[in-house]
């Protein structure tokens, strides 16, 4: 351990331009986990989390859905909270960039890199990827106009910039991953990092004309054209939260013991970032974390496809503990990890179940046909000393794992225990011993199962914070910082208790408890058509669009509420829909010879939001749904699952 007592941990703040999924949702429960740990450790533990607001991106985002950016990225950057309120995330802060604090923070920055000299005004020309809201040079362009990250077209920009002199800190960053092989986690990554920065490094625009929406320049430079760049005004979060630039308030928790990022935004945060701060003469964060990415069923998760995995859903129907046991005991850190429930039921069912709910059973079990509930740990050590041996080495081989973010060898290693357990009760038989009139031999069996049950439980208190206080309650102990010291960092062993019969942690699953998270052969086989489909059109000339145009297309999830047929018409229904706006939109839709005004009544359908209102046979209609019609007749499109009326498609 350090000396320094403080863990300052903080997850990056994600953009709202999107909700969360589970490559969110397990960035935020790794950060919670060390979180969790540090603090029972005896740590002052700082944990922060939050959401990114400016940019381009989001103004457009805000723009297709008619709404102001200022209440779009409220409703959004709310959406990621509640998440993480019923994931009991244990954060200590939820910042927004739209913080007033923040922006103050921010300015302050820059006013004092320009004092340093490092900030100067010049003239960009480059090729900007929106989504990524990143500039890229030409020769890194994909056909000389595609972006490298992501593939959609860039935009060619000419504007005057602030530029940040990236440049003079070649040398310095490199002393610093050269000073401290741990900066960067995975070891592998800061390699990658390294090879990057001594390719040589251009100087950063960290200002922008073309549009509004972000922090404005420091007031002190009468430049109100120019906003800032999001990645200067969102890494310097890590700062402003802990009060720098307005009240310092918290400043005593930086350095951060931990960035936890995914390997997306690596770039960003091991070199800007380490390059601002040495600007602003701060220390720089003891690790920059970069784990790997989350895939569904082997595919890449992404809107467009429709193969987004829920985090809510999953931890719902399987249980929040179990979801967060799976994701950190999967992957190994820095690596990908594929979700599927199949792996995610084998996990529950044989390490969770097995190993250590069946153990807690068994104990009970025990417990209570020998003792009448009773468990005794004063023997344990005459009889099983071999065996707590065993299980405290296993204990203190722990920490360098989580601190290394190696959940999955971390987890590893804290089974070992648990099999210690199970191989005891198989090899000792306490029924044996009963038999034998060994009692008091079986009662220190009884006794050690429960005090390496207690162990564990402590130690995976971080990742499962609600089964193991369950399992703390039956087991008549608390988990807390003092029970740590005494269990783990001591040699204690339990008081003697009555256990509490509580009913299997882990029944087993049987089948995936989520029909449709699950992709189906067949529905791979028609994604793999229409793609090539998709190709086939571009290569014969099918106009390709840019993401903003596409964009400019409102689409919105929406439930009819009433349904009516039109006299007269044969084509025509009269519907209100409402679309999450204050009163029901009229949709007049000619969709009569295939639905009927009852069958679509309580549905959920597409609606194009921003169409100019017309009048089909005398009635006005203000929007239009979505459909695909063949030969086999016509089709609504609607949502898989049920989705909030306004829900934005894109
Ligand atoms: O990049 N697998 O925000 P963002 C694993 N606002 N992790 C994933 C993932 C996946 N499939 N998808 C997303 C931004 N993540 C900036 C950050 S910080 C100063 C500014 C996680 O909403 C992962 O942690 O795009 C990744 O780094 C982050 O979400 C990106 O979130
Ligand atoms: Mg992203």
């Amino acid at each position: 351990m350090s000396c320094h007592k403080k863990a300052y941990i903080t997850t990056p703040i994600y953009y709202v331009n999107d909700i969360a999924h589970i490559g969110h949702a397990y960035t935020t429960i790794v950060a919670d986990t060390i979180a969790r740990y540090s603090r029972l450790i005896g740590l002052e533990t700082y944990f922060l989390t939050g959401t990114d607001e400016h940019g381009q991106k989001i103004e457009h985002s805000a723009q297709a859905r008619g709404k102001t950016p200022q209440a779009y990225a409220d409703e959004i950057s709310d959406t990621f909270k509640t998440l993480w309120d019923d994931f009991e995330i244990s954060y200590d802060q939820f910042i927004r960039t739209t913080d007033t604090n923040h922006k103050i923070g921010v300015q302050k920055a820059f006013l004092k890199m320009k004092e340093r000299g490092d900030i100067y005004k010049d003239v960009y020309k480059g090729h900007y990827c929106i989504p990524c809201e990143t500039f890229f040079p030409k020769s890194q362009l994909v056909d000389d106009e595609f972006c490298p990250e992501c593939g959609r077209a860039t935009s060619v920009v000419e504007e005057e910039s602030y530029f940040f002199r990236l440049s003079d800190y070649q040398d310095k960053l490199l002393a610093w991953y050269d000073e401290n092989p741990d900066c960067i986690l995975p070891r592998s990554k800061r390699n990658e990092v390294i090879r990057f920065v001594e390719g040589g490094l251009d100087d950063l625009s960290i200002t922008r004309t073309s549009f509004d929406w972000g922090v404005k320049l420091p007031a002190e430079l009468n430049d109100p054209k120019h906003v800032m760049y999001v990645w200067l005004d969102a890494l310097m979060n890590y700062l402003t939260a802990l009060g720098y630039g307005t009240d310092d308030e918290k400043m005593e928790y930086w350095p951060a013991r931990v960035h936890l990022i995914g390997k997306d935004i690596l770039r960003f945060h091991a070199i800007y970032w380490p390059a601002f701060l040495m600007s602003l003469e701060m220390p720089l964060p003891k690790h920059i974390a970069a784990h790997g990415w989350w895939t569904r069923d082997g595919a890449k998760m992404s809107k467009s496809k429709g193969n987004v995995v829920n985090p809510k859903e999953v931890a719902d129907a399987y249980g929040l503990d179990n979801f967060r046991y799976f994701m950190l005991r999967e992957v190994p850190f820095g690596g990908d990890g594929d979700f599927s429930q199949k792996a995610l039921i084998d996990r529950i069912n044989s390490d969770l179940g097995n190993d250590l709910g069946n153990l807690l059973n068994r104990l009970i079990g025990m417990s209570g046909k020998y003792f009448e509930g009773q468990v005794k740990s004063h023997k344990i050590k005459d009889y099983y000393q071999a065996e707590l041996d065993e299980v405290n080495l296993s204990l203190t081989k722990l920490e360098p794992f989580i601190f290394e973010m190696q959940t999955n060898r971390y987890l590893e290693e804290l089974w070992r225990p648990l099999s210690v357990a199970n191989k005891a009760i198989d090899k000792y038989q306490p029924w044996t011993m009963m038999k034998e009139g060994r009692e008091e031999e079986a009662m220190a069996l009884n006794g050690l199962i429960a005090v390496i049950l207690a162990k564990v439980s402590i130690m995976l208190y971080p990742v499962m914070p609600q089964i193991t206080t369950k399992i703390a309650t039956a087991l008549g102990f608390e988990i807390s910082h003092t029970s740590w010291n005494e269990l783990i960092k001591g040699d204690a062993l339990l008081e003697n208790f009555v256990i509490e019969k509580i009913p299997p942690l882990f029944p087993r699953i049987e089948e995936p408890l989520l029909a449709h998270v699950e992709i189906t052969k067949e529905e791979v086989k028609v994604k793999q058509e229409i793609k090539k489909e998709k190709e086939s059109n571009k290569d014969e000339g099918i106009a390709l669009i840019g993401i903003d145009q596409f964009f400019e297309t409102s689409l919105k999830i929406g439930t009819v509420i009433e349904a009516q047929e039109v006299p007269k018409s044969k084509k025509l229904l009269l519907l209100q829909v409402d679309i999450g706006e204050e009163e029901p939109r009229q949709v007049v839709a000619g969709i009569k010879e295939w639905y009927s005004a009852e069958s679509i009544v309580n549905t959920q359908v597409c609606v194009v939001a921003n169409l100019k209102p017309a009048k089909l046979m005398g009635m006005k209609s203000e929007g239009m749904l979505l459909a695909a019609k063949d030969t086999s007749g016509l089709s609504l499109i609607r949502p898989e699952a049920p989705k909030s009326n306004g829900t934005g498609i894109g």
